[in-house]
């Protein structure tokens, strides 16, 4: 009687010739799921390796991270960059705009009604600037403040746009000489 004998019908129909010292092997296949994932990964692995390695398509990883900081980086720079490409507005519904801001954003509590300046803040209608007359100076100053003598720095409050507009709304007061103006204070400034 031999080890193939005990084995059920079933079984049989699998058992492989492969025989050694009397252990037998049966040709069990795993089930199709396993082998079409098995399949799938190999298949995948070619083409992953293809595309980083071979057509050099993929970020490696430190390629990668470069790339995902610059994307940060460049973010991020929006809220803090010098204000170098900023431009005046001239046109009316800027200016319109701008002088709203500087209603809602209460700087006439420290620049007066019509910027002509109190015991707080310059006049911001004259020829002379502590901090600069160009549309950039007065956006950064806006932006960024100066704390230490008491102007507010709004870059938290107003958006770049909004900056951008109640600056040139400051700059077209130039010249209006409203009442009550304050002694000019800085450096003359074209
Ligand atoms: C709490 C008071 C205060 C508020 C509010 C304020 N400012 Fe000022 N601002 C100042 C003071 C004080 C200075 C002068 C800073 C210095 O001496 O360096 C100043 C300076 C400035 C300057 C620079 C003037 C120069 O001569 O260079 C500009 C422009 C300006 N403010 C615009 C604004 C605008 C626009 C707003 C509203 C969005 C505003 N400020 C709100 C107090 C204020």
């Amino acid at each position: 009687m031999t080890t193939k004998d005990n084995i059920s019908n079933l079984a049989e129909e699998k058992l492989t010739d492969h025989d050694y010292d009397g252990i037998h092997e049966l040709d069990n296949p795993p089930p199709l799921w396993i082998m079409a994932l098995f399949y799938i990964t190999i298949g995948f692995s070619i083409l992953y390796g293809a595309y980083y390695f071979w057509l050099k398509q993929g970020d490696h990883q430190d390629a990668e991270y470069a790339r995902k900081s610059a994307m940060h980086d460049e973010k991020y720079k929006l809220n803090t960059q010098s204000s170098g490409e900023i431009v005046l507005l001239t046109d009316a519904a800027s200016l319109e705009d701008g002088k709203t801001i500087y209603k809602e954003m209460n700087c006439f509590a420290c620049h007066g009604m019509n910027g002509e300046g109190n015991a707080i803040g310059p006049n911001l209608t004259d020829e002379y600037w502590l901090h600069g007359c160009k549309i950039q100076d007065v956006v950064n100053v806006i932006k960024n403040g100066v704390p230490a003598k008491g102007m507010t720095p709004f870059k938290a409050q107003l958006s770049e746009e909004k900056i951008q507009k109640v600056a040139s709304y400051v700059l077209s007061l130039k010249g209006t000489k409203p009442a009550n103006a304050k002694a000019a204070q800085g450096v003359k400034c074209e």
